[in-house]
């Protein structure tokens, strides 16, 4: 039976690490998982995104995955936590459940020379203050500022992200974020579907300012995890398959997949 690295994302986001992780990692079988139907996450409270989250997790262990990556910032500002330190005892000790935003505040700082770094995020993930804590353990000196972008998902969720309209909601929270901070000198898009509008944010942006994505972060670090944990990896099996599973239409999964995942995806409907 496959041994699968699960992949979760509340959509089409997450597609944007996988398509790192399998790049870096290719040998391995993945499974990736977009609840679709209950997207977006971002303005939902801490229990619902932490039920929605659990429940997709319970369902990727179910396939076979010892280990689920949640490519989702909100997910793991929210639901990471808990699922680690009180629900895996119950499920099972042996599996395990990573995030994206451990990895990528491990490095963020190092990007800054003004010591200022701009995050845009979902609204869930500005008010958990995720990233301001978790950063400050890394680069105590590094000052973090948010910006909640509530319209860009939903954006990027209709195939709007080249649209003309977008150009204004793109301008106004880059604009919000500078003016919070103007040495800012770094943009971190904490949010996985936040790459399908770089050359839109790039355009507003100032170009002394860097804008980091974080699909190369995470693929990066999952790659140091597998080698710090032996009886984690031996676990995996090596069958370069990667299966896309959605909660919601088939057929607008694989055609928006196809965008963010750079290849043509078959999808299979999975109730949740
Ligand atoms: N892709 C998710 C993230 O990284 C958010 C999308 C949503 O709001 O559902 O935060």
């Amino acid at each position: 039976m496959k041994q699968p690295i699960g992949v979760f994302d509340s959509g089409y986001g997450g597609l944007t690490i996988l398509k790192d992780m399998v790049e870096l990692l290719p040998h391995y079988d993945y499974i990736y998982l977009g609840d679709n139907a209950r997207a977006p996450y971002g303005p939902r409270s801490f229990k619902t995104v932490y039920e929605y989250t659990l429940q997709c997790v319970k369902w990727l262990f179910n396939q076979g995955c010892p280990l689920v990556i949640l490519a989702c910032n909100t997910a793991s500002a929210k639901a990471l936590r808990t699922i680690q330190q009180r629900d895996l005892a119950n499920i099972d000790p042996a599996k395990r459940v990573l995030g994206v935003i451990r990895p990528t505040a491990e490095v963020i700082g190092g990007y800054s020379q003004s010591g200022s770094v701009g995050v845009l995020a979902t609204k869930g993930t500005v008010v958990s203050e995720s990233y301001v804590i978790e950063i400050k353990k890394f680069f105590p000196n590094v000052k973090v500022y948010q910006e909640a972008c509530p319209i860009w998902v939903p954006l990027v969720e209709y195939n709007e992200h080249h649209s003309k309209g977008t150009d204004f909601f793109v301008k106004k929270h880059i604009d919000h974020l500078l003016h919070q901070a103007p040495a800012i000198d770094t943009f971190l898009l904490a949010c996985t579907h936040y790459p399908l509008l770089k050359d839109k944010i790039r355009e507003y942006t100032p170009a002394d300012i860097k804008i980091i994505s974080q699909g190369s972060i995470v693929a990066g670090s999952l790659s140091d995890y597998l080698i710090r944990h032996p009886e984690m990896e031996n676990r995996l099996s090596h069958g370069e398959t990667v299966d896309f599973f959605t909660t919601d239409s088939v057929s607008d999964f694989d055609e928006k997949a196809t965008l963010f995942y750079g290849r043509h995806v078959n999808s299979v409907h999975v109730n949740m």
